[in-house]
């Protein structure tokens, strides 16, 4: 069900950038050889190209990015393709030079590193696509625009979201470990700075002591578990866990539970998947990051929209690629920390339902915190 509609007028946009305009997958209305009169032309509207990076690092991208950005692209009646490239860096590349050859122009990426997003960009900026980073920055990829949280902020949440569920256990000097995103995902990084602007001075001060710290590598979330469970074999004390996203958590949950550590150790998360939030009801999890995910869809997809009509569409603010010192057009939303006392506000918001969330044994938590 991945059906985009290619108007005339995207053929059209195609065949001015020299390319084939054969529309993507379940496209019926494409044909390369359809001429717009002068008129006929003003509602033009290119196609919409989006790569996702996977679906194993978190599920975000399958169960709540293509959804929301699919349903903000039927509404605008755009043509689009969103396709994942479930990890795979050739695969990545492949799919953006078909969406290019499909007529594609306007081109969304999440990438999957920097350097091979950046290749995809190139390309795609050399054929006249217009560029999206989509959630994470392509550090030197100089795409026209950024859309995505305010990362550090999530980073912050994450710290402060700690040493609120230490302060709770009241642990005394507690021995920190940290389960950090892929080293070669920008996020992860000002996940990191985020967190690390927290513990940091704690650790400097000797309230907490600094543990293991350790990057996942493409945020695989069964090496965390391997990763997590020889930091704890190493350092047996380990009070809490900053893991930078749910995957991660759970990833250290499980291997907490084996050792009956599990809610006697509180891990962090993000994404406020239904697993950390069931894990957060259970009590095995002290918090998540809600990242409104639909806000951050609907602004990307309003962009692209913009971009694919041959408009120049404004952005709210910029942001440093810290690597080329360009300052990138941006759209940044704000997180927020979820704790068992506020699962509620992500079912309020729509983000996950009651009938996913509350099943079996959760039931009664759900009830106990409040979800209607
Ligand atoms: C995203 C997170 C996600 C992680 C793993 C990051 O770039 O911002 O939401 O959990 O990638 O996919």
């Amino acid at each position: 069900m991945r059906k985009g509609i290619l108007s005339l007028s995207a053929a059209a946009a195609a065949m001015t950038l020299g390319l084939t305009a054969c529309g993507g997958e379940g496209d019926t209305s494409a044909q390369s050889s359809a001429a717009p009169s002068g008129a006929a032309s003003q509602a033009a509207a290119g196609k919409i190209g989006v790569i996702l990076p996977d679906s194993k690092s978190s599920a975000r991208w399958e169960t709540a990015d293509r959804k929301f950005l699919e349903e903000a692209f039927k509404a605008a009646g755009v043509a689009y393709d969103i396709q994942n490239a479930q990890g795979d860096k050739n695969q990545f590349q492949t799919i953006a030079d078909q969406m290019i050859t499909n007529g594609a122009t306007v081109l969304m990426i999440v990438n999957l590193d920097s350097g091979t997003g950046k290749a995809v960009l190139d390309k795609a900026k050399a054929q006249g696509v217009a560029t999206i980073d989509y959630d994470r920055l392509t550090l030197n990829g100089g795409a026209s625009y950024y859309v995505s949280f305010d990362n550090t902020k999530v980073g912050t949440l994450q710290g402060e979201g700690l040493v609120k569920c230490l302060a709770d256990k009241k642990v005394e000097k507690p021995i920190v470990a940290e389960l950090n995103g892929s080293p070669t995902d920008n996020n992860a990084t000002l996940f990191k700075n985020g967190y690390d602007g927290v513990l940091q001075p704690k650790y400097d001060s000797g309230e907490y002591v600094k543990g293991p710290d350790q990057s996942v590598p493409d945020w695989d979330n069964a090496q965390a578990a391997t990763i997590f469970e020889q930091m704890l074999t190493e350092q047996p004390k380990i009070a809490g866990v900053l893991a930078a996203n749910d995957g991660l958590g759970n990833a250290a949950i499980t291997v907490l539970k084996k050792n009956k550590l599990n809610g006697k150790v509180p891990v962090t998360g993000q994404d406020a998947t239904v697993q950390g939030l069931q894990n957060i009801l259970a009590g095995d999890q002290c918090m998540t990051v809600y990242k409104a995910i639909k806000k951050e869809a609907d602004a990307a997809a309003q962009l692209a929209i913009g971009l694919a009509k041959g408009e120049k569409p404004a952005a709210t603010g910029t942001v440093k690629d810290t690597e080329s010192g360009a300052d990138v057009p941006a759209v940044l939303l704000e997180p927020q920390a979820i704790f068992f006392e506020n699962v509620k506000d992500v079912v309020n918001d729509g983000f996950v339902t009651k009938e996913e969330l509350c099943t079996g044994e959760f039931a009664a938590k759900c009830t106990e915190a409040g979800i209607q």
